[in-house]
């Protein structure tokens, strides 16, 4: 039997490939076979994450200056990808930034901004890729959301907002683009450590507690945890899996609404 999460020959992209969750999937897709482009603005960062890819799996990465609030860069960079490696088999769109503060603090600029990113930024992702995957009759787009895209937190409205818009965007470009055997599908992380989640820990001290206590499994997810997930859905042993989102959560999103494991 072929081996079904195979991934030699393809080529993905990976918004915000060079840290945190993006690494984490980057890797994985890497370790499967897949040459990888990373999109991101911090240069350095970007090389780093580059040279250590290639260097760990031995494939082709690419590393473009790429900001996803601008569809300029975007297209650009698209054209890159094409122009280097004459298809993308894989989208990933998960760059994504937040700001916490209670709603009514939330400024024009900072919505704006949230939003230009993690959601219009992944929808012109998508929409720039499209072509090349419709011409080639396959392709695979992983959207990353997050737990609130199913529930509310009273410090993440702009961001919340944009994740739950990702989940209902993935649901349509599935259906829109099912025609042309591209699956779309969503990975939710729970609560991991990242640059993103460093912060919020230094700012609000009761947050590690409280993570530990109510993920079950025990522990703040980590990039690595990320990998198989993707795996799945960037390869064959997913082509008819659309519409769907994984959480990789440890279970918190479960146990957030049952009694903790450790209850008597
Ligand atoms: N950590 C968590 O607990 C958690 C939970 C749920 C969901 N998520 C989601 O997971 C994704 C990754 O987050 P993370 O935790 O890994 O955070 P992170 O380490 O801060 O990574 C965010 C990435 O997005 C890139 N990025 C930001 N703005 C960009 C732009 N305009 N254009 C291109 N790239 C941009 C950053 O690279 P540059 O700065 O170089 O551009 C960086 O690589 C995000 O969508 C986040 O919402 C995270």
């Amino acid at each position: 039997m072929t081996n079904l999460f195979d991934l030699t020959g393809k080529v993905a992209i990976v918004t915000g490939g060079n840290g945190g969750i993006g690494k984490g999937i980057a890797d994985g897709l890497a370790s499967a076979g897949s040459d990888i482009v990373i999109f991101a603005r911090n240069e350095k960062k970007t090389a780093g994450a580059a040279d250590d890819i290639k260097k760990k799996y031995g494939v082709k990465v690419l590393g473009l200056q790429v900001d996803v609030a601008k569809e300029e860069s975007i297209q650009n960079g698209v054209k890159q990808v094409l122009d280097e490696f004459g298809q993308i088999n894989t989208l990933v769109n998960n760059a994504g930034v937040n700001i916490r503060k209670m709603p009514e603090e939330y400024t024009v600029e900072e919505w704006d901004w949230i939003m230009s990113i993690n959601l219009r930024g992944a929808f012109l992702c998508a929409k720039t890729v499209y072509p090349a995957m419709k011409k080639a009759r396959s392709g695979k787009i992983i959207n990353i959301g997050s737990m609130t895209s199913l529930y509310g937190l009273a410090r993440v409205m702009c961001y919340g907002a944009s994740k739950a818009g990702i989940v209902q965007m993935t649901y349509t470009l599935a259906l829109a683009w099912a025609k042309d055997n591209i699956q779309v599908n969503a990975i939710l992380p729970g609560w991991i450590e990242t640059p993103l989640t460093i912060s919020a820990r230094k700012d609000f001290p009761g947050l590690d507690d409280y993570v530990l206590d109510r993920v079950p499994a025990g522990r703040w997810g980590i990039p690595d945890d990320f990998a198989g997930a993707a795996v799945f859905l960037a390869s064959k042993a997913s082509d008819f899996v659309t519409a769907e989102y994984i959480k990789v959560d440890g279970g918190f999103a479960q146990g957030t609404n049952t009694v903790h494991p450790s209850a008597p």
